[in-house]
């Protein structure tokens, strides 16, 4: 099993748009492993956006994501990082295919109201910043009709 970071960024939010968010990931059978209704801070923001601190939309960025309240989310499952990232879409919601979050719900290039983590190496360091007090452990009863059982969860129906 794998674990990713989604943050509901806070046009997410303000738009009333994080039930339906939500919801994406539930039918597609993701774990729900953390979640919790944040206020980012400056500092946070930096951490989480190092790797853009020289681009230009930087300063931006962090204002955006720090302007009010975000909801941060550990998601599990096989596979879960990448398969998050295709059900997010494109970054900018004018260039995401229908069917993706970002282009079923938005048009813009900053506010573009989702983050997910885009490698294991990005999930682990986001997981410990977002979630420093660790993650809720337990079974999920959707798992033995969501995988296969015998190939992805290696055991017998
Ligand atoms: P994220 O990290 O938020 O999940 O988004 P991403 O991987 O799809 O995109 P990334 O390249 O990591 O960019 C991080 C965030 O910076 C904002 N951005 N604005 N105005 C611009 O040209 C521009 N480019 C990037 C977006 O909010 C993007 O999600
Ligand atoms: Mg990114």
């Amino acid at each position: 099993m794998e674990r990713t970071l989604i943050l509901f960024k806070p046009d997410a939010l303000q738009r009333g748009l994080a039930g339906r968010i939500l919801t994406r990931f539930e039918e597609k059978g993701l774990k729900i492993a953390g979640m919790k209704l944040m206020q980012i801070t400056p500092e946070l923001a930096a951490k989480h956006y190092e790797a853009h601190k020289e681009r230009p939309f930087y300063p931006g960025l962090v204002r955006f994501m720090t302007s009010s309240p975000v909801v941060a989310l550990a998601l599990e499952g096989i596979g879960a990082i990448a398969m998050c990232r295709k059900l997010m879409g494109a970054t900018f919601g004018c260039d995401a295919e229908p069917g993706t979050i970002r282009g079923d719900f938005g048009v813009s290039r900053s506010f573009n109201l989702i983050h997910g983590s885009d490698s294991p190496e990005a999930a682990e360091k986001e997981l410990g910043l977002f979630f420093p007090e660790g993650l809720v452990e337990y079974e999920a009863a959707a798992y033995e009709w969501a995988y296969d059982p015998v190939e992805e969860l290696g055991r017998e129906v």
